[in-house]
C-alpha cells in the first residue's frame, strides 16, 4: 500500500443520498417517445422507468423540457414553470414523478439560471420598453462602442462562437455568452433573484429531489464588463481553449457564491435531502471546490474525470486531486464520463473495438471510486458517437458558428427491434428527429439483454454489487493505491475486513492480478496463466478479499 486518500466523514441518512448515488442523465428529446411524434418525452420516460430501475440507477436528472423554442435543445427557457407541449403537460410530468419515486427513483431537474430565451416574456418586453427601461435592467443591455455605437461594447466571444453581443432594433447590445437567443440575465438585479428562489420552490414543491445547475460559473459578470483581449490571442488561445484554463471576466467570479448560499437554505428547507449538482468550470481544482459544501451546492461534476486521457498517470493524477479537494470541503467527489456536451466515451477513447473496451473499463474504475457518479444515457448500451449525420440534421446551434456539433451525441436510444428508430416510438412508428445508425441494431436493449458480456449486463451486474457491497458503501473506507506495474491502476476500498481492489490495466500488455482475491465483475474475459490470473489490455476488474 502506498497512499491512502480518506473521503468525507459523514454520519448516513436517507438525506444523504446524493453522496454516493448513482444518478443517470435522461437527454429527454431522445429518450422515449411516447407519441410517436419523433421527439422523446415525459411520457416516454415513464414508461420507461421499470428499465432504469432494473439498471440500478438511483436518480435521474432530466435535461430541460421546459417551454422553449428549443434553439439549443431546450437550454433556451421561455417559461420556466411549465412543459413544453413537445414534452407533454406539468400533469405528465407529476405523474412521472409520482411513478419515479413509487420505484425508488429520484429527479433531479435541469435550471437553467444564466440565461433566459429571447422568448420569454422578460427579454420582449426589454426589447419593447427600449434603453435606459427597468424591463431591461434584468439583462445586460448596453451602449456600443465606436462614434455610432457600431461596435460591441467588450471583445467578449460567444461560447457558441462570434461575438457575445447582439444589437438591436434602436441600437442597443444586449450579453448572451451562448447563443443570441439566450440572453444573460443581470445576476446583481434583485428581481432576477427572487424569480429564481420562486422557480426553485416551485419545483421542490411539486416533489423534485434536485436540480443540476446549467453554467453555474457564469452568472455574475466582472464590474465594468472589461475586456478579454481576445484581439491579441492566437486562434489556438482563444475561449473554448480558455474556458476553465483561466479567469475570464464572466467566469467563476467570486460573487457567484453569494447566488448558492441563498439558494442553499431553501433547499435545506425540504425533507429528503433536496440537493444541487453545478455544472462549473474553474481555474483549478481548488477554485471548483468553493462551490460545493455545507453553505453553497452539493457537488460540482469533475470534468477533469471525463477530460482525462486514457493513460494510468492521467487518471490517477485526477482522482487524486479530486478526493484531496473534496476532503478539504467535506463534499463528495462528482464522477462523470459522458454528457450531452461531450463526445461519447467508447469515441473519445479511440472508437471502435478500443474505446469501448476502454470505456467499459473506465465505467467499472468510476463505479469502484468513492463519490456519486453520472452515467449518460446509452452509455449502458456502449454506444459510440454518431460522427457521420448529415450536416443538415444537425441542430446544435453552435455548429453553425464553429462547425462543432453535439449531436452525435444525442442520437434517440435504441431500445429494440430490426428497423430505425429501434422502438424509440411507439410499435410502427419510424420517427425520429436525429436517424439512428443500422449498427445500433445490435446494441438496443433488447439484443443486449441477457446477454453476458453485453455492456448493458456489465453495467447492471456492477450496479448491484455497488449497491450491496460493503467496502462501496458510503461509510466504507476510500482509497488506497496498491503498488502496480507502470500503466496499471490499482486501489482497494475496505469494510472492516472485506476488502474490494480494482484494478485498471492500461499498460499496453496483459498483467497478473493475483493476491486480490476472487474477482467480482470485469469488462473483459480474464485468462489463466500457469496458477495465476491475467488481466487483459484495457480491461478493468473488481476482485474481493474477505
Ligand atoms: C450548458 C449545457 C449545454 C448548453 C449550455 C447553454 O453547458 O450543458 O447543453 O448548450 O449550457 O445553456
Amino acid at each position: 500500500m502506498i497512499s491512502t486518500a480518506t473521503p468525507p466523514q459523514t454520519t448516513t441518512t436517507d438525506d444523504d443520498w446524493w453522496r454516493s448515488a448513482v444518478v443517470y442523465q435522461v437527454y429527454v428529446r431522445s429518450f422515449a417517445d411516447s407519441d410517436g411524434d419523433g421527439t422523446g418525452d415525459l411520457q416516454g420516460i415513464r414508461q420507461r422507468l421499470p428499465y432504469l430501475r432494473d439498471l440500478g440507477v438511483d436518480a435521474l436528472w432530466l435535461t430541460p423540457f421546459y417551454t422553449s423554442p428549443m434553439i439549443d435543445g431546450g437550454y433556451d427557457v421561455a417559461d420556466y414553470r411549465d412543459v413544453d407541449p413537445m414534452f407533454g403537460t406539468l400533469a405528465d410530468f407529476d405523474a412521472m414523478i409520482t411513478d419515479a419515486h413509487a420505484h425508488g427513483l429520484r429527479i433531479i431537474v435541469d435550471l437553467v439560471p444564466n440565461h433566459t430565451s429571447s422568448a420569454h416574456h422578460w427579454f420582449t418586453a426589454a426589447l419593447a420598453a427600449g434603453p435606459g427601461s427597468p424591463e431591461r435592467a434584468r439583462y445586460l443591455f448596453a451602449d456600443g462602442q465606436g462614434t455610432h455605437g457600431e461596435l460591441p461594447p467588450n471583445d467578449w466571444e460567444s461560447i457558441f462562437g462570434g461575438p457575445a453581443w447582439t444589437r438591436t432594433a434602436d441600437g442597443q447590445w444586449y450579453l448572451h455568452l451562448f447563443d443570441s437567443s439566450q440572453p444573460d440575465l443581470n445576476w446583481r438585479h434583485p428581481e432576477v433573484r427572487s424569480e429564481f428562489e420562486d422557480v426553485l420552490r416551485f419545483w421542490l414543491d411539486r416533489g423534485v429531489d434536485g436540480f443540476r445547475v446549467d453554467v453555474a460559473h457564469g452568472m455574475i459578470k466582472a464590474e465594468g464588463l472589461p475586456d478579454v483581449g481576445f484581439s491579441t490571442m492566437t486562434t489556438g488561445q482563444r475561449q473554448v481553449e480558455l474556458l476553465g484554463k483561466g479567469r475570464l471576466p464572466y467566469f467563476d467570479q467570486d460573487e457567484v457564491h453569494e447566488i448558492y448560499r441563498a439558494w442553499r437554505p431553501i433547499l435545506d428547507s425540504y425533507p429528503g435531502g433536496r440537493m444541487a449538482v453545478a455544472e462549473a468550470w474553474a481555474e483549478t481544482p481548488q477554485r471548483l471546490a468553493r462551490y460545493i459544501g455545507p453553505d453553497e451546492l452539493h457537488q460540482a461534476f469533475s470534468f477533469d474525470f471525463l477530460d482525462a486521457t486514457w493513460s494510468a498517470d492521467s487518471f490517477r493524477k485526477v482522482i487524486d486531486t479530486a478526493l484531496a479537494e473534496a476532503t478539504v470541503v467535506g463534499a463528495p467527489t462528482t464522477w462523470v464520463l459522458s454528457n450531452h456536451d461531450k463526445q461519447r466515451h467508447v469515441t473519445r477513447y479511440g472508437d471502435g473495438v478500443e474505446g469501448l473496451r476502454r470505456a467499459r473499463a473506465a465505467s467499472l474504475l468510476m463505479l469502484a471510486l468513492p463519490g456519486c457518479a453520472y452515467l449518460y444515457q446509452g452509455e449502458e448500451l456502449g454506444l459510440p458517437e454518431v460522427l457521420d449525420l448529415p450536416d443538415e440534421l444537425r441542430q446544435d446551434p453552435a455548429f453553425l458558428r464553429t462547425g462543432e456539433s453535439r449531436d452525435g451525441c444525442r442520437v434517440p436510444i435504441p431500445w429494440d427491434g430490426e428497423l430505425a428508430p429501434y422502438g424509440f416510438g411507439p410499435a410502427g412508428s419510424e420517427l425520429s428527429w436525429l436517424p439512428a445508425p443500422a449498427l445500433w441494431r445490435a446494441l438496443s436493449v433488447t439484443a443486449q439483454t441477457g446477454v453476458p458480456g453485453s455492456t448493458l449486463e456489465l453495467y447492471r451486474t456492477a450496479l448491484r454489487i455497488r449497491h450491496v457491497h460493503p467496502a462501496l458503501a458510503l461509510d466504507a473506507d476510500g482509497v488506497t493505491w496498491q503498488e502496480s506495474e507502470p500503466g496499471v491502476l490499482a486501489f482497494s476500498r475496505s469494510a472492516g475486513a472485506t476488502v474490494l481492489t480494482c484494478v485498471v490495466n492500461m499498460s499496453g500488455a496483459p498483467v497478473l492480478i493475483d493476491g486480490y482475491g476472487q474477482p467480482l465483475v470485469a469488462s473483459d474475459e480474464l485468462t489463466e496463466q500457469g496458477s495465476g490470473r491475467l488481466l487483459p489490455i484495457d480491461a478493468a476488474v473488481w476482485l474481493e478479499r474477505r
